[in-house]
């Protein structure tokens, strides 16, 4: 057993932490606030290869193991959720599942832009009644010969309207249930696709979230990854992976706090010396540290399992429930920690509070990684 990151892996978390603080930091309680993300920002995280890290790189991609993608998201969501959000729906869900399991005229048209930042893409499962429960898809793809017309509405949809490609699970055979239904890839100018208002969200502000409209959109039937009626098992193992993304985003966002709470505690005197001297934040920092270190090893462990070539659908489900229960934690204490200034907007630790409770709703709920986790312990 080996803990050690090699060089390469400090080279790229360090060129992660670099961006975030002199890139990210800057404009993140504006971004907040204004619920934006500027188009060059996407852009220089794409020229940097954040947004196609593990990607094959003959279309484009960084060629990079789990293990760097972690280290990045971290690094990155300590200090901006709503950029990392981006980066890991873009890397774990959209190139990801596009190299895996698209076919060569799809990775040269598609994934070759997408690594690079040149486009983004969104990953579009959930809908109006059908979020824990993916297999009760509503949204109707029929099989017209050499197209499919698609119908229905899809919602929360990360990059909804930064996006340019769309990967869309949609039911083309109801008698079939999950069987039946397949994944495509959208373009956004196609005629009948509509963008629906932005959501106005509690956290990730920065990133832009919305609701999207099918209105007999036309998808050419080379559009479809994979085999017909592959579609539901496209979701289920690219969300595997989109897991450990994002409780690497958890883990970041604890970790972001965690960092502000203690150099606070340092600064900061009451009753005569520096708080960190009193054992009631003393022993705050303790608790949120040890479950920071936690989160990360399970982090790394999924991380390591999907490098290995191993099953993941355990140790990324594990990873997700619990960095996100310690992001959560470790944002409340942290607040806590800085008193009043906790709840003031410039001292960071409000928002990350609040981008926080996200990682315990998306890409599975915490309840739904409880099922994946017990069905897998369970199982033999
Ligand atoms: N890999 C491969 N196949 C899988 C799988 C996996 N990890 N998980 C399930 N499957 C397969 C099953 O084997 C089964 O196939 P067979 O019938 O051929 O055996 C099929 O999928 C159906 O599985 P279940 O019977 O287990 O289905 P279920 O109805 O009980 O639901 C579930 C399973 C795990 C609860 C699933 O519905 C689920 O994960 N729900 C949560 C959905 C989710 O994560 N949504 C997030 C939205 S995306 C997002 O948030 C992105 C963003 O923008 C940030």
């Amino acid at each position: 057993m080996d803990f050690k990151l090699t060089e390469e892996h400090i080279m790229i978390r360090d060129a992660a932490r670099d961006f975030a603080k002199t890139e990210l930091l800057p404009g993140v309680i504006e971004r907040d606030e204004k619920q934006e993300f500027p188009k060059e920002l996407i852009k220089k995280m794409g020229d940097l290869g954040f947004l196609g890290m593990m990607a094959s790189p003959e279309y484009g991609g960084g060629g990079m193991d789990t293990i760097s993608y972690v280290l990045a998201m971290e690094e990155i969501s300590k200090i901006d959720a709503s950029a990392s959000v981006m980066i890991s729906v873009n890397n774990s869900l959209v190139c990801w599942g596009l190299d895996t399991f698209g076919n060569e005229e799809q990775k040269k048209k598609y994934l070759s832009k997408l690594t690079t930042g040149e486009k983004l893409g969104a990953f579009c499962l959930s809908e109006p009644e059908a979020g824990s429960d993916a297999t009760s898809q509503r949204t109707t793809a029929i099989d017209k010969g050499d197209h499919y017309i698609l119908n229905g509405t899809k919602n929360w949809i990360t990059n909804g309207s930064s996006a340019d490609y769309y990967l869309v699970i949609a039911q083309t055979d109801k008698e079939k249930k999950h069987k039946g239904i397949n994944a495509f890839i959208v373009e956004k100018d196609s005629e009948g696709f509509e963008i629906g208002p932005k959501e106005q969200k509690l956290g990730i502000r920065g990133s832009d979230t919305h609701s999207l409209n099918f209105n007999d959109v036309k998808v050419p039937k080379e559009n479809r990854i994979g085999e017909d009626g592959f579609g539901f098992k496209f979701a289920m193992k690219t969300l595997s992976g989109g897991r450990i993304g994002i409780a690497a985003q958890a883990l970041g966002i604890a970790a972001g706090a965690y960092e502000l709470a203690r150099d606070y505690s340092k600064q900061r005197k009451a009753f005569g010396t520096e708080i960190c001297n009193h054992q009631a934040i003393a022993f705050k920092l303790a608790d949120m540290h040890t479950s920071i270190e936690a989160s990360r090893h399970m982090v790394m462990k999924a991380a390591w399992d999907k490098d290995q070539g191993q099953n993941y659908d355990l140790s990324g489900a594990m990873a997700k429930l619990y960095a996100s229960k310690t992001a959560m934690d470790v944002t409340v204490e942290a607040v806590q920690v800085h008193g009043g200034n906790g709840y003031v907007k410039e001292y960071h630790v409000e928002r990350l509070m609040r981008d926080a409770k996200i990682t315990q709703i998306y890409e599975g709920t915490s309840e739904i990684q409880k099922i994946v986790i017990s069905r897998s312990i369970l199982k033999d």
